[in-house]
């Protein structure tokens, strides 16, 4: 089974860079279950119960969010009605949506879970590794393909999940950063692993947005409008190849496509 991880989509470029290339990966017969982090889909910022759908209509199986997933009142709203697009499992308790899904597909069953790191980010969110355990423990009865999205700032953390998570997963990977990073392995025990998949968006920006705002911001501290920019779409993810028997990754491939 051959898993697209699809980086941090941005804005309408990032939607169309999705659509095209999973698409054409989809028709070359090189995919056949696709994780999306739509986090950034709308304009920049979290999107849309409707936006996040029209990922899944575009070829996604599973969209995960991140940090931004409440930027929409709609998607506060509208989460619970829609079991494929899932949010970090240690928000707070109190929180609209579920952190996993899982999905029965013609190879077997794939679990995905959602978790967001707590170095760089915002306090209130639970232990990552304590929900993990919890998700992963033998009364939930998790099937041997479990997909895990670490949606976090720091590397540390992130490479500390999979490390951690290392033979009871089949694969851990870091989203939120927009930068890919060149570590992708299998470790040890066989659960795959890349610290960034990096962004589905415009590359010619500072991490998908307008140069010229971001600098400025820099320059002289004073906020400025951080717009979606349009040039080089660009889609950046990874391709893990899985044994559905065993659960174990067989190989992980990073890959960024220009359109
Ligand atoms: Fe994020
Ligand atoms: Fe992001």
């Amino acid at each position: 089974m051959r898993v697209l991880l699809v980086g941090d989509i941005v804005g309408k470029p990032g939607r169309a860079a999705f659509l095209q290339v999973v698409n054409r990966l989809k028709a070359e017969d090189r995919i056949d279950f696709v994780i999306a982090n739509g986090e950034n889909a709308a304009a920049g910022r979290g999107p849309s119960l409707e936006i996040a759908q029209s990922l899944l209509n575009a070829g996604a199986d599973v969209v995960t969010l991140g940090d931004h997933a409440w930027d929409a009142k709609e998607m506060v709203e509208g989460i619970d009605l829609e079991s494929r697009v899932i949010r970090p499992a240690n928000f707070s308790k109190g929180a609209p949506g579920k952190g996993w899904v899982r999905v029965d597909t013609p190879e077997g069953e794939i679990m995905v879970i959602q978790l967001i790191g707590r170095v760089f980010m915002q306090p209130n969110y639970d232990c990552p590794f304590q929900a993990a355990d919890k998700l992963l423990a033998p009364a939930m009865n998790p099937p041997k393909v479990v997909f895990v999205d670490m949606h976090g700032e720091a590397s540390s953390e992130r490479m500390a999940m999979g490390r951690y998570l290392d033979g009871r997963v089949s694969a851990v990977f870091g989203t939120h950063t927009h930068c890919q990073t060149s570590d992708e392995t299998v470790f040890p025990k066989g659960t795959a692993y890349i610290t960034d998949l990096g962004m589905t968006g415009p590359k010619d920006s500072v991490l998908g947005r307008e140069v010229e705002p971001v600098i400025a911001k820099f320059l002289t501290g004073v906020p400025h409008k951080f717009d979606v920019a349009k040039d080089d779409p660009t889609l950046e993810g990874a391709i893990v190849d899985v044994d559905m028997g065993t659960g174990k990754a067989r190989s992980i491939e990073r890959i960024r496509v220009r359109l």
